[in-house]
């Protein structure tokens, strides 16, 4: 077992890794597990890795971007009708709280509906919210490709008269400098139970 481990251990132990795997089942995150802990263990450890995508502002962002530093990401789309708006709503409260703290942690907003959700679209959807959340979109393939590495699920729906929403994983995902899955955010618990996560996160910064 590795110093980090040990210490992502210490640091979540209340939480405990089946705990957050309850969490990512429920929230439709990652699929039932077959049983064995251990199988759903594996599959929170493979959450994340490489990505190649476009912000608001136009520019490439990757991966290398946030290297080194932990960051929350999380998948929606602009034209979502309450839980998008409510998350980053609520995302922008917890950053307001942190303040400066907030700098050293990237706050991600990964579109899902890249076909309507322009780098112009995303800025000017983001403008609502804290002005240091970065929107990310792509090609339908890049986007495809970053929800199969953080395990999200998304779907087009048809609503009729050729229009469509999207169905998505609403959950905000918790990465640690070391790229790893840390947690997911509980929007349900209270903001200074989040905040203290958040904090907790910021402590494994490098
Ligand atoms: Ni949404």
């Amino acid at each position: 077992m590795t110093g980090l481990r040990m210490l992502r251990i210490a640091l979540w132990g209340a939480i405990g890794l089946a705990g957050v795997a309850f969490a990512l089942i429920s929230t439709g995150l990652l699929p039932k597990p077959d049983a064995t802990p251990d199988a759903t263990t594996a599959s929170v450890k493979e959450i994340g890795g490489s990505f190649r995508l476009t912000s608001h502002t136009g520019k490439p962002f990757s991966d290398a971007d946030v290297k080194g530093r932990p960051f929350a990401l999380f998948f929606g789309f602009t034209s979502c009708p309450d839980v998008c708006p409510t998350t980053l709503y609520q995302l922008s409260g917890l950053m307001q709280k942190l303040g400066q703290e907030a700098d050293r942690m990237p706050v991600l907003f990964v579109t899902v509906d890249p076909e309507r959700d322009t780098p112009e679209q995303l800025a000017s959807y983001l403008s609502s919210f804290d002005s240091r959340i970065v929107g990310l979109t792509g090609t339908l393939s890049e986007v495809d490709a970053m929800t199969k590495t953080f395990r999200a699920y998304y779907r087009k729906v048809d609503i009729g008269d050729g229009d469509y929403t999207m169905d998505h994983t609403a959950a905000v995902y918790l990465m640690g400098a070391d790229g790893r899955f840390v947690a997911t955010l509980d929007p349900h618990e209270a903001e200074s139970a989040q905040i203290g996560k958040l904090r907790r996160l910021l402590g494994t910064s490098l």
